[in-house]
């Protein structure tokens, strides 16, 4: 899971679905071009850029390197991508149209004549959600999804992965109808965040966390994803979607199962998967009264943020002037296991906010403080671990310390530890891990079809009180503020506040 292993990717070619839409062109392509530089993507490489439209190959290179020129980190190394560019054949090719895909076939197999790229094939589906099933189908029509005389092939398919659970256990079994699980590989690209992954190795490579990660010592957890951008472009998939849908059952249950799950036996793909899809399982399922008490879901008003003054949501591009989809929720979820009965788990996240920063806060339990009994306690805090995971990736641990002099008074210190400091990352999308991984088999970082469908199985109550209740329930907030009031109000239930956003 890290590019310092010595692991190395075997040869193998790169099929490109949806080549020249936005993903590619800000996040994949840049990532494999940073893979190159890195000396990280295999001698023998090939990539088919395929488009429905047609799309020349000088037309569909200049396409691709413009976007290392945008969303690369400057000067581009001409030299690494020329070479990728060298690398890279258009094939227009629609689902619809199974002539098409055996020009596919045809371009495959002479890719590994020309680049020596052994028969292996990864497609990457960067198109939307509609294309998936019938694609790989057309694949499979083709003859391109089995994996002979050792070679393999892999498919990864982005997000959103369903609108709800019925919709993405259709998708699983029309995927696993042509392909094995092990051929499938669910990208989200919170998995590709270095802090993310690193809330493993701080639970699992220290001695001293685990000890005290457990409701006796954790009082509860809170997890916030807040960002400061309004709908934007997406006004039209985002009405459809909503908060809850669009980063609920992905990336904020990534971050919960990865501080929830238990040890894994070992650290590969199946033990790590099987322990993030059971602490999934163990979220209760609400009664739609206890769903509406324990959520909350909240659209934006006019506001500013920062200088910019923004509109109503509902005034946004492609939305809906009655819509009403949440662009805000927060949930009270418990979790029904040994570890974590009794500690509540808050989660939250919401457009238009005030700022973006994304945060997982362990807050430990009170100390017996009675023993201070008379003395200046204005400044005594709860003990929290914060796992910043962005903008700043680090770790902070507060806790109460004296305030020198002779009065006794106590004060809240933290000891920060910031990536930055120690580490020198080199420029990335949050891509680069993912492709490696997926180029040596790796599906550790992906979902596997039990956790997409815990994931919504976790959320169907929601979906399902909020479906009943209609407009009725859905709160306002101003966009650049916090969120909304029911959000604090959730937590001062509980007699507990959300850590301060600002
Ligand atoms: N953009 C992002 O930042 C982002 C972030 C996370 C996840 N995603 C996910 O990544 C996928 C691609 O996102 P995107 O923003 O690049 O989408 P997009 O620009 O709307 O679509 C990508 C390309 O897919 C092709 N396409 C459209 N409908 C198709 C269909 N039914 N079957 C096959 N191909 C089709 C189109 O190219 P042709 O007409 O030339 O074939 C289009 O240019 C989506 O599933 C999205 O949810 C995107």
């Amino acid at each position: 899971m890290t590019l310092s292993s010595i692991r190395k990717a075997p040869p193998c070619a790169f099929v490109l679905f949806g080549a020249n839409g936005d993903l590619t062109h800000r996040l994949v392509f840049p990532a494999l071009y940073n893979l190159a530089v890195q000396k990280l993507l295999p001698e023998g490489f090939a990539i088919i850029a395929v488009t429905r439209s047609e799309f020349g190959e000088r037309e569909m290179r200049d396409h691709l390197r413009d976007g290392l020129k945008q969303f690369c980190k400057p000067p581009v190394d001409e030299k690494v991508a020329n070479a990728l560019l060298e690398r890279v054949q258009t094939v227009v090719a629609d689902a619809s149209d199974p002539a098409s895909f055996e020009t596919l076939k045809k371009t495959l197999a002479d890719a590994d004549e020309k680049h020596d790229t052994h028969g292996n094939r990864i497609f990457y589906l960067a198109i939307p959600p509609k294309g998936f099933a019938p694609t790989v189908q057309a694949l499979g029509k083709a003859g391109l999804t089995g994996e002979n005389n050792g070679s393999y092939v892999r498919v990864i398919i982005e997000k959103p992965f369903g609108s709800d659970l019925a919709s993405a256990t259709k998708l699983n079994s029309e995927l696993r109808a042509i392909l094995k699980e092990d051929q499938i590989f669910r990208i989200d690209h919170y998995l590709g965040k270095e802090t993310v992954q690193n809330i493993l190795m701080l639970r699992f490579a220290n001695g001293l966390f685990e000890p005290i990660w457990k409701r006796e010592h954790i009082d509860h957890v809170q997890i916030t994803v807040a960002e400061s951008v309004t709908v934007g472009r997406r006004g039209a998939f985002y009405d459809e979607t909503g908060a809850l849908r669009d980063m609920v059952p992905n990336h904020l249950f990534q971050l919960l199962s990865l501080v929830a799950m238990e040890p894994p036996a070992r650290l590969d793909a199946q033990s790590v998967r099987s322990e993030k899809a059971r602490a999934l399982d163990a979220i209760r399922q609400w009664t739609p009264e206890e769903a509406l008490a324990n959520s909350v879901r909240a659209q934006y008003v006019a506001g500013k943020i920062g200088d910019e003054q923004i509109a109503d949501y509902r005034s946004e591009k492609d939305v809906a002037p009655n819509s009403t989809t949440e662009t805000f929720v927060a949930l009270r979820l418990a979790i029904d296991n040994w570890r974590w009965a009794g500690v509540p788990f808050y989660m939250r996240t919401g457009k238009a906010l005030a700022r973006r920063y994304t945060e997982v806060a362990i807050k430990f339990r009170e100390a017996p403080i009675s023993m201070f009994r008379g003395i200046d306690l204005d400044g005594l805090r709860s003990n929290y671990l914060v796992l910043q995971i962005a903008p700043d990736e680090g770790i902070t641990l507060q806790f109460n310390a004296k305030t020198p002099g002779p009065n006794l008074a106590i004060t809240r210190v933290a000891m920060d530890f910031k990536y930055s400091d120690f580490f020198d990352t080199p420029p990335a999308t949050g891509y680069e891990t993912l492709l490696f991984d997926c180029m040596i088999g790796d599906g550790m970082l992906y979902q596997r079809d039990d956790g997409v469908e815990a994931g919504w199985r976790a959320v169907e109550p929601f979906l399902r009180a909020w479906r009943q209740a209609g407009e009725s329930g859905l709160a306002l907030y101003r966009a650049g503020s916090t969120g909304p009031a029911e959000a604090d109000a959730l937590l001062a239930r509980d007699h507990r506040r959300w850590r301060p956003t600002a």
